[in-house]
């Protein structure tokens, strides 16, 4: 069976490119050298925990993990997942943890991976979670900021971009599943 595959056209463009993959690889260079030197992971006791909030963080997760570990940090990593949006655009009511970790976070640091800080209820339920794990100190990153939404009152330590207030897929992200797969990050 041979994959076929089908070029973009100008009948069938993509998403608009906002980021390109190029700058994404480029700034995940970046943001690595500046989690490595956060004082929570420098002075860790016992290694970080890497925890990746599924479906979203998986793309940025891998890469991150890649550009981390080129740089002499190999992380052990988990995942939960968690819903707010169902089929939607925007935040359907709570937060709701759909599968929790595997590996407890109790007694070390962790590295809280997520794809899109927006209203931020999602970061501030994932850190209430992880604390109840008993983690000792969190880290979190997150690929894509879009500060005009806040609601919660909450911040990522490392951020990769600040984004627009639009809805975007790729890199991992979706709209109602699909182009998730796509290499850059673009608007729809
Ligand atoms: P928050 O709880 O409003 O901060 O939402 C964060 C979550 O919503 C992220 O983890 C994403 O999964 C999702 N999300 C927010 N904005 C977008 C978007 O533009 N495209 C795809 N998913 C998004
Ligand atoms: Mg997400």
């Amino acid at each position: 069976m041979s994959l076929e595959l089908r070029p973009r056209t100008a009948q069938a463009p993509g998403p608009e490119v906002l980021f390109s993959a190029a700058e994404i690889a480029a700034r995940i260079g970046t943001l690595a050298d500046e989690i490595i030197a956060d004082p929570v992971m420098v002075e860790a006791a016992r290694p970080p925990l890497a925890v990746c909030a599924l479906r979203g963080a998986f793309m940025f997760t891998a890469d991150l993990m890649r550009a981390l570990s080129a740089r002499g940090l190999d992380l052990e990593v988990t995942f939960l997942q968690v819903a707010s949006y169902g089929s939607g655009t925007a935040p359907q009511g709570p937060v709701t943890l759909l599968q929790d970790t595997d590996s407890t976070a109790a007694g070390r640091p962790v590295l809280l991976i997520d794809d899109i800080l927006d209203t931020g209820h999602t970061l501030a339920f994932l850190q209430t979670h992880l604390r109840a794990q008993g983690a000792t100190g969190i880290v979190s990153t997150v690929l894509l900021d879009k500060t005009e939404r806040r609601e919660a009152g909450v911040s990522a330590d490392h951020i990769g971009f600040d984004c627009p207030n639009v809805f975007v897929v790729g890199y991992g992200m979706d709209a109602d599943g699909r182009y998730r797969g796509l290499p850059y990050v673009g608007v729809l």
